[in-house]
């Protein structure tokens, strides 16, 4: 069985996009590290005011990475949505995959009836998933078709 955990946050870094992006990107380069150790994977999303992130692995090691990622002053008021044992893991590819909230994806949270901002508080964990699958699909065709024009 795999542990599968859900949580939302509240952003605390100041700042643009390009500060926010590089915030995501150092968070992403630590939890990809950290969590390939630990047999983590999962998917980080973003919209500039919320983190709403799926972790999934070994029970004692979700627990311990939640435990650790809750401490982290760059966002505040994690939350649980939902933990539950699941038959296998969603994003098995992924060590944190991650999308922050930029036009070019728009299309996607659209697609799911985001239109405005996340209301996190409301969402059911199987609409973060749902989301969360589409912006991971969206982002492998976006790196083969970086591929083939390269
Ligand atoms: C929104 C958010 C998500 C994070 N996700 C992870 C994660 O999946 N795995 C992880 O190890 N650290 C994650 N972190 C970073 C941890 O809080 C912490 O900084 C890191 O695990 C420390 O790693 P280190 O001891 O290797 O420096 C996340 C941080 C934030 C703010």
């Amino acid at each position: 069985m795999i542990h599968q955990l859900v949580y939302y946050s509240r952003n605390t870094v100041a700042g643009g996009d390009r500060a926010m992006l590089t915030n995501m990107r150092e968070i992403l380069s630590a939890s990809q590290r950290n969590n390939s150790r630990d047999g983590i994977t999962g998917f980080l999303i973003f919209d500039k005011t919320w983190f709403v992130q799926i972790l999934e692995g070994e029970r004692a090691k979700v627990t311990e990475t939640y435990a650790r990622i809750a401490c982290d002053p760059r966002h505040s008021a994690a939350t649980i949505i939902n933990l539950r044992d699941v038959h296998g893991r969603l994003f098995p590819n992924w060590t944190m995959g991650g999308a922050m909230r930029t036009p070019e994806v728009q299309e996607v949270y659209l697609q799911h009836g985001f239109g405005g901002p996340l209301e996190p508080a409301r969402l059911k964990s199987e609409q973060v998933i749902n989301l969360a699958l589409d912006l991971q699909a969206y982002e492998v065709s976006r790196r083969q078709g970086q591929k083939l024009a390269s």
